[in-house]
């Protein structure tokens, strides 16, 4: 189960609102293909504050908190969206950590997603155009917090059967 578990280690990624805006989505794919990971889950998200904060929540006494909350809601591009995916395999979150790069696109070697495209902001804050989990109890917790479990392909955490009525659009 443990090995099984480890063959499967998830990871979540965001493309975040400067990514989509320099329209990097393809390149940014190609380079993650490097990896030969398998992507488990994928969805295109319009991020509300609630979420944004949430994510974000242990950099809340952070100075620079206030404009990734607003950089991921798109408040400074003109994409307002992000791409979230869920990637799996053998030591998913080192290979994926490995071809983003460093946080800061200064010291993120050019050959890095984040070397090749990200920028530090007059402000001082890292447009760095991609998230990635960096350790398992952070992936797991970003990404209970961006996909439902029927979202994503295969059972990678433990779930619940609830019975809900509940309101919801569906074609017309
Ligand atoms: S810490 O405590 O600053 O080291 O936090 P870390 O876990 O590395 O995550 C930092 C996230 O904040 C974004 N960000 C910055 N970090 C540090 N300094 C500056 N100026 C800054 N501006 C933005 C950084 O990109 C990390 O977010 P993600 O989404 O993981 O890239």
């Amino acid at each position: 189960m443990e090995n099984e578990l480890h063959e499967r280690q998830p990871t979540l990624v965001l493309i975040k609102p400067d990514g989509l805006s320099k329209s990097l989505t393809g390149n940014i794919l190609t380079r993650l293909s490097e990896t030969k990971l398998e992507i488990a889950a994928a969805k295109c998200v319009r991020v509300s504050r609630e979420l944004a904060e949430e994510h974000y929540r242990d950099l809340r006494e952070k100075p620079f908190f206030e404009e990734i909350i607003g950089y991921l809601m798109g408040k400074f591009h003109d994409r307002k969206k992000v791409l979230a995916f869920v990637y799996v395999g053998v030591d998913a979150i080192g290979k994926v950590r490995d071809i983003c790069g460093a946080t800061n696109p200064e010291e993120a070697a050019s050959t890095t997603i984040r070397g090749a495209y990200g920028r530090i902001t007059t402000k001082g804050v890292y447009e760095n155009v991609i998230h990635a989990s960096s350790n398992e109890q952070e992936a797991e917790r970003e990404i209970k917090l961006w996909f439902k479990p029927d979202e994503v392909i295969y059972n990678i955490y433990p779930v619940k059967t609830v019975e809900e009525k509940v309101k919801h659009p569906i074609w017309a």
